[in-house]
């Protein structure tokens, strides 16, 4: 196997942005070698004796299985620091907190309700930290959604993916700087009030310009999915807006993704969700299962990119 580059050493992953074009290049072609040897070869080792903290505010399934398995695959281990059963939960500081964990760990990544938050744990850790999903970013989301669609369509170059709902999450937001960097075509398509964040938007132009990436917010999510090669959407409710859940639901109804919206798009489109879906709501049982869907393949590479991305931060 060809040895990581080291540009990534020691560094935080706060957002995409954070990254230039040429890493999360680096990246994704770490993780298709990663996966190709995923149960053998050199990388069984590589992290021997690392130690990944992980230290989750909120729930997830995907994020903190695949960073352990991930950790576990590469010779290191994963210490779970459930926010409850730290002093962090009694009131000690965040600074404290940091500064003690990256005396113990190699890198540590952090689930939280404040993007903030995640920020003041990088800025006092000595050791790097991964922002494993915030209400305003999900950097490690997106390199997987990457790795997806070039699995499926061989290439990123020229693809042009819709997203259709909550503009204004997370993982649109990731997505959003992902094909900015990368010269992916995307286009938005949300009700009014859900639209990208236009700090996210704008700081995207850059990138976009230099890839030749067009960022584009559609009208309706018809003229979104016409001739997409992918149609993809996140929750309509996400982690702290339930208190919203009944008026995102009215708002974003038409916006769910159908096999109407489907036969718009070109023929070897493929759908994609995030993760946990909502069947009835964001997409119909149909697609979420179905022979078109790369949604099973993007939560596996989850763990493929995360591999790719401790190898290059940790080793
Ligand atoms: N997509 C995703 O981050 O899933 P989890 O919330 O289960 O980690
Ligand atoms: N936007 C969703 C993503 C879940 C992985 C949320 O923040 O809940």
């Amino acid at each position: 196997m060809v040895p990581a580059p080291t540009s990534l050493r020691g560094r935080d992953l706060m957002r995409i942005a954070d990254l230039t074009a040429a890493e999360i290049e680096t990246v994704l072609a770490h993780a298709e070698r990663l996966k190709a040897h995923r149960h053998g070869g050199p990388s069984r080792t590589l992290l021997d004796g690392r130690v990944l903290g992980m230290l989750f505010e909120q729930p997830s399934t995907r994020t903190r299985a695949s960073f352990e398995v991930a950790m576990t695959q590469l010779g290191g281990t994963a210490l779970n620091l459930a926010a409850g059963d730290l002093q962090l939960s009694r009131g000690e500081p965040i600074r404290d907190t940091a500064i003690v964990l990256s005396r113990y760990v190699d890198a540590i990544v952090m689930r939280t309700a404040s993007h903030e938050r995640v920020e003041e744990l990088a800025a006092s850790a000595d050791a790097p930290v991964i922002n494993g999903l915030t209400p305003l970013h999900h950097p490690c989301q997106a390199l997987a959604d990457l790795l997806t669609v070039k699995e499926h369509l061989g290439r990123l170059d020229g693809v042009r993916i819709a997203f259709l709902g909550d503009g204004n999450s997370n993982v649109c937001h990731s997505l959003l700087e992902a094909c900015a960097l990368v010269g992916v075509d995307l286009v938005v398509a949300s009700p009014p009030g859900y639209e990208p964040a236009l700090d996210v938007h704008r700081r995207a132009s850059q990138p976009a310009a230099a890839s030749g990436a067009r960022i584009e917010i559609a009208s309706g999510p018809r003229e979104a999915a016409a001739d997409a090669d992918v149609l993809y959407t996140d929750v309509w409710t996400s982690m702290g807006s339930e208190h919203e859940r009944g008026q995102r639901a009215a708002d974003l109804a038409p916006y769910g993704l159908d096999e109407r919206l489907l036969r718009l798009a070109s023929d070897r489109a493929v759908v994609m969700h995030c993760l946990p879906a909502h069947v009835g709501e964001e997409i119909t049982e149909g697609l979420l299962y179905g022979d078109r869907s790369a949604v099973w393949d993007q939560a596996e590479n989850r763990l493929h990119a995360q591999k790719a991305l401790l190898a290059l931060v940790v080793a």
